[in-house]
C-alpha cells in the first residue's frame, strides 16, 4: 500500500505547478500544467505522486477516488474576508437597489457602523455560530484555505473578541485560517473629532496585544477617504510591520489615493481592491513584490465598474481573486462565481483565474510554499469537480461543481458515495 488516497482517472488533473516559484507573472499565469488521465496520490497528508493514471493502481491505495470524467484542482485559496461579524444589511441592500449608493448610506451613520453596534453587542458564541455556517459555505465551494480580518469591533475589547472569535473558528473547522488584524477598518462613530487618538489606540494599546498573544499574521488598513489617510495607514502598518506582522492595504478601492504607492513602499505581501490605482502605482507594486487582490464580487454588488485586470497581468503584477465576502459589499462566499465573473467581466482568461484563486492567492497569504498548487511535498489540498475540464467551472456559471474535497489528505467532503 503506497498511497493514504489516490485520485485517478482523472480527465483533466490542473496542477498550476510553479517548480517553487511563489507566484506567476505575465504568460506564467495562463500555464497550469495540465496532465490528462492524471492521477494524485497522497501519504501522511502530503502529495507524494502528481503524474498520469497508468503509472498507479487502485491497489496502490487504501482509499481511491475515480475521478473519471472529472475535473482535480488545488484547493483554492480565499485571499480577503470579513466573515465574522453579527446582523445582516438587507435593509440597506434594499435601501441601493433603491438608487442610493455605498457612500450615502455610510455617510449617515450606516455601512461599516451598523456591523460594528451588532458585533460589539453579539456574544462570541453567536459569532463563532455564524462564522462556522460561512466557513461550511467557503468550503463547499472550494477554498479550502480562508483569510479572515477582524474590524468590526473597532474598540480594544472587541477587536481582541474577534480575533478570539477567529482563533476559535481554527480549531473547530477543517479549514485553514489566515487571520489579519483590521482595527483600522474605520474610525469609530466616538472617535469622528478625535481619530488621531484612534489610531494611538490601534498601535499603542491594540497592537501590541494582538502581538504579544499572537492572535493574527497580518495587519490591514483602510486607505480612503472614508476611513484612514495615507499618514495614519503609514503610521500603523509600519508599527505592524516592526511587530513582525505581514501588511497587507485596502487600496484605492473608491479613489486613488497613494493606497497601492503605500503598499508598495511598506512591502506589503498584498494590495487589494485596486479599482482605481494608477499606472504608476502599478510598476511600483509590481517591483515591491506585492499580491494584487481584485475582488469582482464587490463591483458586482455595489453595481460599479470591474477592475481591469488586464492591466494588472500585462503589468506583470501577481494577481490573486477573492470573494471580500462581508455584510456591505460582497455577501458572497462563492468564489467559482468570482472565477466566472473574473473571466466575464475583467479581461481575464481562464487559466489566470484559476492561477489566481490557487498559487498566487496562496502567495497573497505567504502560503505559496505550501499550498496553491498540486506538486509533490506540497499538502494536500484537492478538489474534484463534476466536470469534464476546468473551463466548464466557469462557463457554466453561477453552480456548485464540486465533486469532492480533501483538505491536508483527509476527505471532507464527498457528493456521491459509489466511489468510495
Ligand atoms: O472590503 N472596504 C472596506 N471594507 C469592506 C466593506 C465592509 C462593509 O461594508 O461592512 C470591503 O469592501
Ligand atoms: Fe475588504
Amino acid at each position: 500500500m503506497t498511497f493514504d488516497l489516490l485520485i485517478t482517472n482523472a480527465a483533466q488533473l490542473v496542477t498550476v505547478a510553479s517548480g517553487g516559484a511563489r507566484v506567476k507573472t505575465g504568460a506564467d499565469m495562463r500555464e497550469l500544467g495540465v496532465i490528462e488521465d492524471g492521477a494524485v496520490g497522497v501519504k501522511d497528508g502530503r502529495i507524494a505522486f502528481v503524474g498520469s493514471a497508468d503509472e498507479v493502481d487502485f491497489e496502490d491505495a487504501e482509499r481511491t477516488i475515480n475521478a473519471i470524467g472529472k475535473t482535480v484542482l488545488p484547493g483554492f485559496v480565499d485571499a480577503h474576508t470579513h466573515l465574522v461579524f453579527a446582523g445582516a444589511r438587507e435593509n440597506e441592500f434594499a435601501r441601493r437597489i433603491a438608487g442610493a449608493t455605498y457612500a450615502e448610506i455610510a455617510a449617515a451613520g450606516g455601512g461599516i457602523a451598523t456591523t460594528v453596534r451588532a458585533t460589539r453587542e453579539a456574544r462570541p458564541v453567536d459569532l463563532v455560530e455564524s462564522a462556522l455556517h460561512r466557513l461550511d459555505s467557503c468550503l463547499g465551494f472550494g477554498a479550502t484555505t480562508v483569510e479572515i480580518k477582524s474590524g468590526y469591533g473597532l474598540d480594544l475589547e472587541s477587536e481582541i473578541m474577534l480575533l478570539e472569535v477567529i482563533r476559535e473558528l481554527q480549531a473547530l473547522h477543517v479549514v485553514e485560517i489566515a487571520p489579519t488584524f483590521l482595527g483600522a477598518h474605520t474610525i469609530p462613530p466616538e472617535y469622528r473629532e478625535r481619530r488621531t487618538e484612534y489610531v494611538d489606540l490601534v498601535v499603542d494599546r491594540m497592537l501590541p496585544e494582538v502581538t504579544s498573544r499572537a492572535l493574527a499574521e497580518s495587519c490591514d488598513v483602510f486607505v480612503e477617504k472614508t476611513a484612514f489617510t495615507i499618514d495614519e495607514g503609514r503610521r500603523i502598518l509600519a508599527a505592524a510591520k516592526a511587530r513582525g506582522l505581514a501588511v497587507r492595504i485596502h487600496a484605492d478601492q473608491i479613489t486613488a489615493n497613494g493606497g497601492a504607492e503605500l503598499a508598495a513602499e511598506l512591502g506589503a505581501l498584498s494590495a487589494d481592491h485596486l479599482d482605481h490605482a494608477s499606472d504608476a502605482a502599478l510598476a511600483l507594486l509590481r517591483a515591491s513584490g506585492a499580491v494584487a487582490v481584485l475582488l469582482p464580487g464587490v463591483s458586482l454588488f455595489l453595481g460599479e465598474p470591474m477592475p481591469d485586470a488586464r492591466r494588472f497581468i500585462d503589468a506583470g503584477l501577481p494577481v490573486a481573486v477573492a470573494t471580500d465576502m462581508n455584510p456591505g459589499s460582497c455577501m458572497s462566499e462563492n468564489l467559482q462565481l468570482m472565477m466566472s465573473l473574473a473571466a466575464m467581466q475583467m479581461r481575464m482568461t481562464m487559466e489566470e483565474t484559476i492561477t489566481a484563486v490557487t498559487l498566487n492567492a496562496a502567495a497573497a497569504l505567504g502560503r505559496s510554499d505550501r499550498i496553491g498548487s498540486i506538486e509533490t511535498g506540497k499538502q494536500a489540498d484537492l478538489l474534484v469537480f463534476d466536470t469534464p475540464n476546468y473551463a466548464r467551472i466557469l462557463y457554466h456559471f453561477g453552480v456548485n461543481h464540486l465533486n469532492a474535497i480533501v483538505k491536508k489528505g483527509a476527505v471532507v467532503f464527498e457528493k456521491h458515495y459509489a466511489n468510495a
